[in-house]
Formats: structure tokens, C-alpha cells, sequence
């Protein structure tokens, strides 16, 4: 392909894409991939001048507008700012201001961070918000008036004095993360599609013809700049300039810093990473912008962006890639997790190449189909996920995923039970995965804690089938663990001395370490103390299982399940004479106070009591605290800012009382209605 034809081909392609992104609002390729469609296209104009023509896509903004709504022209163009991905690209804008101004100092730059919306502009007349418009192509944009005044924090009025005949201020809208958590649960309950991030949430939103809509969405303004201003004398700074745009009662970012040279941008840059998680908005990045304004008209613009501003993008958490095929994992408790396979992609600081889809239901439901383009998403430390397929581009005869009829581990059946969401292999300790699961589960910290033990070790042990069960541990030796490779003489004997240290446990962390199903730490500790000891527990019928705290028909069946299984027993025999063995435990029953047998669960502040003085109470009173929200609470104690907690409470119906009504109960009172 010559050099032109890959030009039209990168012209059409990103005029697609600007039009599903702006005009669509249904992006068929990631933020990254599509900054790399444009920079190969700016790179070639660059190196070919004479290729470059005015109706390329480098010259322009977005698309045009949909027909429905007014048009509005902007009184200056809304442009775009260039982009650098690494330091070395902020070290070079830094010495392009510097050049372009003829300074060899440090210059003062205000930082901002970039906020993930979509940008707007603001025409005050006179004190009073008379219209607003989207960004469009950039010289054209929407009227959205009627949908903007719906915005909450967006002043309809000025506030202070001072204030211009004519001011156009501009800045982005935005969808909070946690309206837009609780947007997405209101669309699940009305059986509605959800937003797959606050972005797009925001776009839909603004761009309702209806603005009753828009209304309904919470959506924020927050101001960064003044595209004209008419009999005014601007301040001399960018920072000057937000502060005068506080005072007038607009939203503008506190996180905002005034830095110097470079260090100060990448000291920013970092600092805002951090707190990147922790804040109430989504941002792809941070904006630097000369602070001088005198000195940002002197460098002015080139053809889309400011010479003098910069956006300094985040790794992208979002990225397009295939998904090579859907394996299977099995877990300990044999649950089989269909993994995405992914061509590698760099996404979030880090190349990803399989990514988590849940169980079967969420592959239908997602539509993931082998050789899909996908979008994935990494964001933090959380394990990658699928958002999306982008089904305009699935191959002819993509395969669907089918859930395997028998273990891909060990071949045996693979069952599913009527309710449940997840298919098991139903193999148990006879397939190899979830043995060394199981053990991983028994060696665990919280288990009986063998130090050293870790996954490759298992893995290499069950592998060389020196290991079986947790109670091969215990007959392993020197000689048997240097058969395995880069196993040091050194690290064998410290692995064989904690397997020795951990001889000496507790009941409740063995029942923990034995992984029966639906059994957890809490659970452990309560039948240790109600049983005492591991023989009646092992006999306890359904009727004296459901006397233990917590324990319900579901956790009851899984233990009868766990102890009628002659293989486990066998191996809990052979643990008990390899010498694990734990003191005796005393029996406590819990005891029959004001709210026996009940479960309460705590959220938000209540008035006087401290969350922990609750909970002691709670339990001196022979009731229980979780920290969840089901069916089987009995009472949820909400104060001040309760959130989800007290919203599941609602929608399942669960008594909601306040501290006062829980002191009643303590007083073993009846409620007044
Ligand atoms: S200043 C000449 N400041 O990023 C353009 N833009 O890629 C000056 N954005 O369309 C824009 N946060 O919608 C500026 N603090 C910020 C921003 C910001 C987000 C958006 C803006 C613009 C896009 C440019």
C-alpha cells in the first residue's frame, strides 16, 4: 500500500470512528487504539506535507451533529489539546514553550486534572446562563440549553460582582462514579441496558431530547476556561483565572495546583495517579497549561491544538483486543470459570492476556463469542474483565462458547445445580485441580498456615504426585522434596519444618483448612465453639447443625455432604495420626439474650454509638452482626449516610430501625410501630 492510500484508509477509518464516538456515542475501538490510528495519520502528514489537505480528520474536531437538535456556532472554536504519553513527550512540550517564548527559565504552569466527560460551553448574558452547546465538531456544536440548566451545580445566575456583559465559560460535563453506580442499579431493576461507564452514561444523558430525562441523571459541570469574554479585564494567570471563575460560583477542580518546570508537572502528574482511585469522578489524565495568559496568546495555536497546553494522558484501563479462545478453570470448590483468552494488550500499566468472564450466564448475557473483539477493562489492582464485545466486528462463524459436559482437568461430569450460577466438576479430590487447590486453600494463612507453600509448589508436588491430600504433607522428606526442580537443600528443610510447625493448630482453622463448601473463617470459629470438638461434628445431624450460629440449611446440607464422604474421613484420620492435632475448645452456646438467634447488619453513623460498642452490644445480646444485606438479616441498624446497604435492606424488605429503636430491642422491648 503506498503512503497516500494509507492516509485515505487512516482518514475514513478515524472519520468512522469520530462519528460512533461524538455524534453515536457507541465507540467501536478503544481511547488508546484510536490515539494510535491518529498519531500514525499525524505522522505521515507530517513527514508528507504535501498529503495534507484541509478535510483531514487531523485538521478537525469530532463530527457533525445529529440533526435533532438547534445548532449552536461557537463564538471561538472549541479545540483540542495534544496528547503525551510519557515523560520524555512533557519534556519536550516544556522546551517547545520555552523555545517559542525565548525563555531559558522555568516557566509557571496550573495543572488540572482531565476530566473524563464531554466538554461544553456556557454563554452567560449579563449575569444570566442564556445558552449552552456540546463541543460538536468544534466550530458547531448542539444546543443543549433546556438539558444543561438541569445540571445541578452549573449556576444559573452569577454569584459575587464583576462579572462581564458577555462571558462564555467552558468546561465538562460528568456522571459521579457513585450516581453512576447507582444509575446503572436502577437501570438493572427496570430490566433497562446499563451504561458501561460514567462517560457514556453522561453523553446519553446530556443528549436527551427530553431534558425530564436529563433531569433524572445527576449529572456535574466543571468549569477549566473562558472562550470569550466581552468588557472584562482578564486576570494575568490561568490559576487567576479559575479562582475569578470560584468566585462567580462555578465548579471548578480542586485538585488544581499551580507547579513550576518539569519536575512540577511530573510531581503532579504522580500525584494525582495516586489519588486517581479515590476520586468521585473519572479522569483519563491531567492538563498542563501555561500559566501566563499573555505569554499563551503569544504562542497561540497550531492547526487542532494550543501550543501552549497539553494533556498528559493515564495508561489507558480500556483497550480493544480478540479474544483467542475461552478456557475453562477449575477452582477448589470445582468451580469451572470460563477465562477469555486475549491477544496480548497493553492496558492499565500492564499487557493482559486473559481476562475473567464469571460463569456461563455472564458469557450469554455479554455475548462473548471466540475470535470476538472485545473491550477490556484493568483498572487498579482488580482482575481483568470483559466490558464488552464490539459486534461489528465478529468474524463470520464465530464459535459461542459452550460450558463443557465433563472436567477438562479430570473428565468427569460437570454438573450444574438449578439455581445456581456456576457449573462444578463434580470429580471432587480426584481431579487434579482442585486437589491442588485444596491444598493451596489448606496451607493458607488463615488455614494452617504452612509457610512456603505456595501455588508453584503444589502445583510441581501434585504434578509429581509426591502429594495427594493435605495428609501427604505430613510424610514428605528431604530426599522426596530435592526431586523437585530448583528445590534447595536450604528452602526444603525450612518447608519441612513449618509442615512440623503447623502440627500444632486450632480446631476452627482445621475445619477452615478441610475447604467445605460455604464454610469460611466466621463459620469455622462458630461450630468449633458450639461443637467443642471435631467427633460430634462430624455426627451432628441437619436438626443439630442448625443450632450453630449462622449456620442455614445450604451451610448444613455442604457440611453432611462434606463428613458422609468416606474419602474425607479417611483423610481427617490420617491428618489426626500424621499428629495435627489442636487444644480442646470450650463450649459456648450462644447465649439466650434480647436478641437471640437474630442477625442485624450495620451501616452508615449512628448518633452516639460507635460502630464496634454496636456490635459488642449486639452480641452480648446474643445476636449476630454481618456485614451484608440478605433475606435472613432480621434488622438492618442505619444512621447517617447509610448508602447501598440500606437500599438492599428496602428492596428486599428487611425491618430498617434506627439506634434508638435498637436500644429498645437491647432493652428487650417490643417496637412501637
Ligand atoms: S482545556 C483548547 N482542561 O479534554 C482546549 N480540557 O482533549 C482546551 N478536558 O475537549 C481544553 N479536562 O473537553 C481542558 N481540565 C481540562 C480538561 C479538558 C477535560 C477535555 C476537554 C477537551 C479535551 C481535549
Amino acid at each position: 500500500m503506498s503512503v497516500e492510500q494509507r492516509v485515505q484508509q487512516l482518514r475514513s477509518e478515524i472519520e468512522q470512528h469520530n462519528r460512533q464516538y461524538y455524534v453515536l456515542d457507541s465507540p467501536l475501538i478503544s481511547d488508546a487504539d484510536y490515539d494510535a490510528l491518529f498519531r500514525e495519520l499525524q505522522a505521515l502528514e507530517a513527514e508528507h506535507p504535501q498529503l495534507l489537505t484541509p478535510d483531514s480528520p487531523t485538521q478537525r474536531v469530532g463530527a457533525a451533529p445529529l440533526p435533532e437538535f438547534k445548532s449552536l456556532v461557537h463564538r471561538t472554536p472549541m479545540l483540542s489539546l495534544s496528547n503525551a504519553f510519557s515523560d520524555d513527550e512533557v519534556v519536550a512540550f516544556d522546551r517547545r514553550v520555552r523555545e517559542g517564548l525565548g525563555a531559558v527559565d522555568e516557566q509557571d504552569y496550573c495543572a488540572e486534572p482531565k476530566f473524563d466527560g464531554l466538554a461544553v460551553a456556557l454563554t452567560y448574558e449579563n449575569g444570566i446562563f442564556s445558552r449552552g452547546a456540546t463541543r460538536g465538531d468544534g466550530s458547531t456544536g448542539e444546543d443543549v440549553t433546556l438539558n444543561l440548566r438541569t445540571v445541578g451545580n452549573l449556576p444559573l445566575r452569577l454569584q459575587g460582582t464583576g462579572w462581564p456583559s458577555l462571558l462564555e465559560v467552558r468546561g465538562e460535563v460528568l456522571m459521579l462514579r457513585r450516581d453512576f453506580d447507582r444509575l446503572n442499579s436502577r437501570q438493572r431493576d427496570k430490566g433497562d441496558k446499563e451504561f458501561v461507564n460514567p462517560r457514556n452514561a453522561a453523553a446519553g444523558s446530556l443528549r436527551q431530547l427530553d431534558s425530564r430525562i436529563t433531569a433524572s441523571r445527576s449529572l456535574r459541570f466543571f468549569a477549566y476556561g473562558v472562550g470569550a469574554i466581552d468588557d472584562a479585564v482578564l486576570p494575568p494567570t490561568h490559576s487567576a483565572l479559575l479562582d475569578q471563575l470560584t468566585a462567580w460560583g462555578f465548579p471548578v477542580a480542586a485538585e488544581r495546583r499551580c507547579v513550576t518546570g518539569v519536575a512540577g508537572l511530573l510531581g503532579y502528574y504522580a500525584s494525582i495517579g495516586a489519588q486517581r482511585a479515590s476520586l468521585p469522578y473519572d479522569i483519563d489524565g491531567v492538563v498542563y497549561k501555561l500559566d501566563d495568559l499573555a505569554a499563551q496568546q503569544r504562542l497561540g495555536f497550531v492547526s487542532r491544538a494550543p501550543r501552549f497546553a497539553i494533556a498528559h494522558k493515564f495508561p489507558a484501563e480500556e483497550a480493544s483486543t480478540r479474544v483467542l479462545g475461552i478456557d475453562i478453570q477449575v477452582g477448589r470448590t470445582g468451580a469451572l470459570t470460563p477465562v477469555a483468552r486475549l491477544a496480548p494488550v497493553f492496558v492499565g500499566g500492564v499487557t493482559v492476556t486473559n481476562a475473567t468472564l464469571h460463569n456461563e450466564d455472564e458469557v450469554r448475557r455479554k455475548d462473548v463469542h471466540i475470535g470476538d473483539t472485545v473491550i477490556v477493562r484493568r483498572a487498579g489492582d482488580v482482575i481483568p474483565e470483559v466490558v464488552r464485545v464490539v459486534p461489528e466486528l465478529r468474524p463470520i462463524m464465530a464459535p459461542e462458547f459452550v460450558m463443557p459436559g465433563f472436567c477438562p482437568v479430570c473428565a468427569s461430569k460437570v454438573v450444574r445445580g438449578e439455581d445456581e450460577a456456576v457449573a462444578r466438576c463434580s470429580g471432587g479430590l480426584f481431579c487434579a485441580a482442585q486437589r491442588k487447590q485444596a491444598l493451596i486453600h489448606f496451607a493458607s494463612r488463615r488455614a494452617l498456615d504452612i509457610e512456603g507453600l505456595g501455588d508453584k509448589l503444589v502445583e510441581q508436588l501434585v504434578d509429581a504426585e509426591l502429594v495427594r491430600t493435605p495428609a501427604d504433607l505430613y510424610q514428605l522428606d528431604l530426599p522426596k522434596l530435592l526431586t523437585l526442580d530448583r528445590m534447595a537443600e536450604k528452602s526444603a528443610s525450612n518447608l519441612l519444618e513449618a509442615i512440623d510447625q503447623s502440627r500444632q493448630t486450632a480446631l476452627a482453622r482445621f475445619i477452615y483448612a478441610l475447604g467445605i463448601r460455604n464454610v469460611g473463617e466466621a463459620t469455622a470459629k462458630d461450630l468449633a465453639r458450639h461443637f467443642g470438638a471435631l467427633e460430634p461434628l462430624i455426627e451432628a445431624g441437619e436438626e443439630q447443625l442448625l443450632q450453630v450460629n449462622d449456620v442455614g440449611p445450604v451451610v448444613a446440607q455442604c457440611l453432611r455432604q462434606f463428613f458422609a464422604e468416606p474419602h474425607n474421613l479417611e483423610v481427617i484420620k490420617a491428618l489426626r495420626a500424621a499428629g495435627v492435632s489442636w487444644p480442646d475448645v470450650e463450649v459456648s452456646r450462644p447465649p439466650a439474650g434480647a436478641l437471640a438467634g437474630k442477625v442485624l447488619v450495620l451501616t452508615g453513623t449512628l448518633p452516639t454509638l460507635a460502630r464496634d460498642d454496636a456490635r459488642a452490644l449486639i452480641e452480648a445480646a446474643g445476636g449476630k452482626v454481618s456485614g451484608s444485606v440478605s433475606k435472613k438479616s432480621d434488622f438492618v441498624v442505619a444512621g447517617a449516610d447509610a448508602g447501598s446497604k440500606l437500599e438492599k435492606a428496602q428492596q428486599l424488605g428487611v425491618t430498617v430501625i434506627d439506634e434508638a429503636q435498637l436500644q429498645t430491642l437491647l432493652a428487650n422491648e417490643k417496637l412501637k410501630p
